[in-house]
This record gives structure tokens, sequence and C-alpha cells, in this order.
């Protein structure tokens, strides 16, 4: 594994290749499968991310809102029941709501470094500059690493909190899932610590939906976005246009699925990977789940990585929680 400085500020764990190995892979594996699909990672180049902070202050789009009232109302009991010298953020993005975190670590202990972690060099080096003029007493760490194979290379240093927040989580399917908090629950137990999770209730369609699907298009464009990024790095000539943005609430598995649906018969080739598809009229391509909870089964699935739930907040309105782990 390479570990070096390939932009200022950014420590990079990802191998030089990682980017076009892993989507190259994923790509292949998404689209000769049935139905295709693509993994949400990949929509997250500069203009992936940029289309996220503006979907972020859309009027439909509540949870970013929903967990910033969640810490300006709570941040202060969450730093009580979870002190940390280390606060990890994982799939940091903007790192916009992070402040009302450190500041109320900062006041409830020995604060000493921030750990910013993404795979978007652009978010990072951004959240970078605007963090570092107002907390200059912490360290600022910027780690451009995968949050679901590379959270062995964190560094431990003293009683760690993990954050978790914006409801990333719920873009894994539910083994990808329990995967991933066994794997946070090896990155704390060396140091102890807590992980503090953002995630989504379970709330009515007619609000869930129109979040994903807003007026002024922006979701469109963001889903889209991962044509585009396809046409980029592997070579690919998807009319990105032609498919049409679709998000539905999948009341079996509690998830919002966003789609992209092609209108009318394509044939597209991925010269990067060697690789011609055909799309029907119709056909619907798999590019996101957002997977919405009940507060019961956030515990349990905490509770099978053996990390015992201290806390659980949520908004006024109930469609938002913030819960507290530690390790078992
Ligand atoms: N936490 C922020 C951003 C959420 S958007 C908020 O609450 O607003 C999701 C973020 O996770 C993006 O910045 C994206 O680049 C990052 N991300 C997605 N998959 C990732 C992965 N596998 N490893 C690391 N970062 C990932
Ligand atoms: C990053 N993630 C939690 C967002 C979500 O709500 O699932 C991504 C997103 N997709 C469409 N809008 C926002």
């Amino acid at each position: 594994m390479t570990v070096s400085h390939a932009r200022p500020g950014i420590v990079h764990h990802l191998p030089p290749d990682h980017h076009g190995r892993n989507l190259r892979a994923d790509v292949r594996a998404g689209l000769t499968g049935s139905p295709k699909t693509l993994p949400p990672k990949w929509f997250y180049d500069k203009n992936g991310s940029d289309l996220f902070e503006r979907i972020t202050e859309l009027p439909e789009y509540y949870p970013t809102r929903a967990e910033r009232e969640v810490l300006t109302n709570h941040a202060d009991s969450i730093a009580a029941a979870g002190p940390a010298e280390t606060l990890i953020e994982l799939g940091s993005g903007s790192s916009r709501k992070t402040p009302l975190l450190l500041n109320a670590l900062k006041k409830s202990g020995p604060l000493r470094r921030y750990v910013a972690v993404d795979v978007s060099d652009s978010a990072l080096l951004e959240a970078g500059e605007e963090l570092s003029t107002a907390f200059p007493d912490v360290d600022l760490q910027a780690v451009a690493a995968d949050f679901e194979t590379q959270l062995h290379l964190l560094p431990h240093q003293g009683a760690t909190m993990v954050a978790f927040l914006g409801g990333t989580i719920g873009n894994m399917e539910p083994e990808a899932r329990a995967r991933f908090l066994h794997h946070i629950r090896e990155l704390l137990l060396p140091t102890g610590g807590s992980l503090l999770l953002g995630t989504g209730l379970i709330t009515s369609p007619d609000v869930l939906i129109p979040a994903y699907d807003d007026a002024a298009g922006v979701t469109a464009d963001f889903n889209r976005n991962v044509l585009r990024v396809l046409n980029t790095e592997l070579g690919a000539d998807f009319d990105v246009e032609a498919f049409e943005h679709v998000a539905v609430w999948n009341p079996e598995q509690e998830w919002i699925e966003m789609r992209l649906r092609a209108s009318r018969p394509m044939q597209v080739h991925l010269p990067g990977i060697s690789l011609d598809v055909r799309f029907e009229e119709g056909e619907e391509l798999r590019t996101e789940i957002s997977a919405k909870f009940r507060a019961s089964g956030i515990t349990a699935e905490l509770e099978a990585a053996q990390l015992n739930t201290v806390g659980q907040w949520t908004d006024e309105q109930n469609r938002y929680a913030l819960t507290l782990a530690e390790v078992k």
C-alpha cells in the first residue's frame, strides 16, 4: 500500500491506481449484472461533490437540516457521553456540520485532532481550508481513503470518536453495513471510544420521495453525474440526457432507490474496460439505495457488531437520529 502526499495537505492511503482499478471492477460487475447497478461511491468527482452540496440546501432535502438541528441541540450531551482526543469523520465531504461537534468535544475534554476521511480530494481540500482557520489549535488531518476497505489504515491516537454523519450508512446494502460496523469495532478496540452514527428515520413517502426528486432537478443532475464520470474516466459514450432520473420508495426494504431509466434503446461503449452494454427502452440502472431506519433497528445492528448504544438523539420531527455507541 502506497502512502504518499500526492496533494498538499492530504495523506493518500489510496494506492496510485486505486481509483482506476476499483472503478473498472465496479463498473464491469455492475453493468454486466441483472438488474444493472452502479455503486454510489462514483458520484463524487468534483462536480458530484458540488452537486451534493447543492442538494443539502434544497427545500425538499431535509436530512442535512435535521442532522444540523440535532447537533445544535445535543452536541454537548453527545460530547459529554463520548469525550475524545481524536475525532475521525468518515465520508466527511464538506465537513460543514463538523464544527458543532468539534466545539462540543473541545468543551468536554482534551480534543487534539480531527481526521477527515473521504474519497473526494476536492471535498477534503475545501473542508481543510475552512476548518484550519476556525480551529487553529486542533491538528487537522485529511486522509483520502475508502471507508469500506481501508479503516485499518487510519491512525490510532488516544480515545477516539468515529463520526459517520449524513445518513451515508444508508447507502450501503445490509450485509455491507454489518461488515462496516464490525470494522468500526476493530478500529476502536485498541484505544476505546465511540461511534456517532447519523441515520435517516422512516417517515412518510410524501416527504421521502421529493427529498430524492426535487423540483429544481438538482438530484436528477447528481444522479446522472455517475454517467459523466464513466464517460470521463472510461471513455464511455453514455448519452447522459437520454437517462431519466427515477426515485422510488421500496417499502419492503425500507429504502429509497435512485435509478436511471433509458428513454430509448441504446448501445453504450466503454473502451476503458473493453465492454459494450445494451440498454432496452425503459430499462433501469440502479445507482443508489438510501435506507431509512427505525430507532430499534439501529441499536440492533450496532448490537450485532458488539457496539453498545449509550445515547440516541432525534430532531423535533423525528426524521433523523444520531446514535452514540461504545465498544463492548
Ligand atoms: N458527511 C457529509 C457528506 C455526505 S455525502 C454530510 O453529512 O453532508 C457522502 C460523502 O461520502 C461524500 O463526500 C463521498 O465522497 C464520501 N464517500 C462515499 N463513498 C465513500 C467511500 N467508500 N469511502 C470514503 N468516502 C466515501
Ligand atoms: C450521502 N447520502 C447519505 C445521500 C443520501 O441522502 O442518501 C446521497 C444523496 N442521494 C440523493 N440525494 C442525496
